[in-house]
């Protein structure tokens, strides 16, 4: 099979077993984290069909949607085993996508990780970032915000400071830093506005 009927293969597999999604992890999260992985590619050398593959099955097996699990390297091997795509390759994209999740702290070892880490990591921040904020926050029934400091804990405005906040500064690549930049200041300015709102 050619690399671009993969491609397609991939995103048909994934848009069928997202496209309910609920908690900010839906379809168009994975879709997006292409388009901004296609966007970095332009700026890097890197392997772009590896990068690709990986964006689409990045959260294939992601713990949040498994119960605290992390089926990564089952359900992605199966996947592309389905497609009798050589071990070598499999064993890359397993690799790339073990590297991108935020809450394991890893850093990347290649290139191409690198690009799919920052092309999620992206998505968490800015309008997008913010709106994904809210919706995950709603699924877990966490509260919006609260004066009473010992609430906002667990609150989706404080979200922001445990994580969204700290994106930017954790780009790898050039073109990812500068998007991030931007994004980051617009959250700055929505949180500044939102506590204009409400004290
Ligand atoms: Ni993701």
């Amino acid at each position: 099979m050619e690399n671009k009927d993969i491609l397609i293969k991939a995103q048909e597999y994934i848009k069928e077993t997202f496209l309910k999604e609920g908690t900010g992890h839906d379809y168009y999260h994975i879709e997006r984290v292409v388009i901004n992985s296609r966007k970095i590619l332009q700026t890097e050398h890197a392997d772009s069909f590896l990068v690709e593959l990986a964006a689409w099955l990045h959260d294939l097996g992601d713990h949040k949607l498994h119960n605290g699990v992390d089926k990564s390297d089952e359900l992605i091997s199966a996947f592309l085993k389905s497609l009798a795509i050589e071990q070598s390759i499999i064993d890359r994209v397993v690799k790339i996508v073990s590297q991108v999740s935020f809450s394991k702290g890893i850093r990347p070892s290649s290139i191409e990780a690198e690009i799919v880490q920052d092309a999620d990591r992206l998505d968490a921040i800015g309008a997008i970032g913010i709106a994904r904020c809210f919706a995950y926050g709603g699924s877990k029934n966490r509260i919006l915000y609260s004066p009473d400091a010992k609430e906002i804990e667990n609150s989706s405005i404080q979200h922001f400071y445990d994580k969204l906040f700290k994106l930017k500064d954790l780009m790898n690549t050039e073109s990812a830093k500068l998007i991030a930049a931007k994004r980051h200041s617009f959250m700055e300015e929505y949180i500044a506005e939102f506590y204009r709102e409400v004290q």
